[in-house]
């Protein structure tokens, strides 16, 4: 992916969905949220805050649309993916009382099935709901498939960037809160033990995203946190890293290491590089 100001991507090469599309989108969005609430304090915590995270990861998914200087229409295209990105969330913790896909199901391709059952989508263009679902699909994979057309491309990139800055968020906030408040789901049920695993450890160091599989507990998430960093895709999405101090908030959670300084050191370097468009 080329980054802002260097993109020749033809924008608006047909009528992407306007504003009302959008806005009807979201009052159904809503309307199924509400239809999870739950009567358990603890339930209900886990459900708004799935709710609150997608109101967010739709703020970053504009902010990055802004700055890439899309169209409105593409602009609303692009808030859409991040509007569903975790639909499947919901029906997910009522049957399985977890966000752990590996002991429940696949969030984002429940979430594809619950647009297609809903008929969520079905006024849309052909070509806006193709997008859509597959950027909606495609959320949560460890990388993109090869053949990804251009435009399907930049929407997915762009939503799973917008995720993945609002997930570092929610599980800092996770750690800064006292533990009556916290939505006990954000921890995957990861145990609270010292050190972290010398495999996330060096995927860090050598600047490549480590699989979900190798976790072992919470440090090991953190880590992992840190490594997506390396698969963000847009000059935004490193300004907002920045902005809320997000790499030095989570890095101050893991054991203050000589080995963690200086992979968070190595980290804060790619950063700066990608700032300066390098
Ligand atoms: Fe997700």
């Amino acid at each position: 992916m080329s980054l802002p100001g260097l993109i020749s991507f033809p924008y608006g090469i047909y009528p992407h969905m306007n504003f009302e599309e959008l806005q009807s989108l979201e009052d159904w969005f809503y309307a199924y949220c509400d239809s999870f609430s739950m009567t358990e304090a603890e339930d209900q915590l886990n459900i708004a805050l799935k709710q609150v995270h997608t109101q967010e990861v739709c703020l970053n998914a504009v902010r990055i649309a802004q700055d890439l200087k899309m169209d409105p229409q593409s602009s609303a295209l692009a808030e859409a993916p991040a509007l569903f990105h975790d639909v499947g969330r919901f029906p997910q913790y009522k049957q399985y009382k977890t966000f752990d896909d590996s002991i429940s199901t696949n969030h984002a391709a429940l979430g594809t099935r619950v647009l297609r059952e809903n008929k969520t989508l079905e006024k849309l263009a052909k070509q806006d709901q193709k997008i859509i679902v597959r950027s909606v699909a495609l959320h949560n994979v460890f990388s993109l498939p090869a053949n990804l057309d251009d435009e399907t491309r930049l929407f997915a990139e762009l939503v799973r960037d917008a995720d993945k800055l609002d997930i570092l968020r929610v599980f800092i906030e996770y750690f800064e809160q006292d533990e009556k408040s916290r939505a006990g789901a954000v921890a995957l049920g990861l145990s609270n033990t010292p050190g972290y695993s010398h495999d996330i450890m060096s995927c860090l160091k050598k600047g490549k995203m480590a699989l979900k599989a190798m976790l072992r507990n919470q440090n090991d998430f953190k880590l992992l946190q840190l490594t997506w960093i390396y698969d963000l895709n847009f000059v935004s999405s490193f300004r907002m890293l920045v902005e809320r101090n997000l790499i030095a908030r989570l890095s101050e959670k893991l054991p203050g290491t000589d080995e963690v300084a200086q992979a968070v050191g190595l980290v804060c370097g790619y950063v700066d590089k990608k700032l300066q468009g390098r």
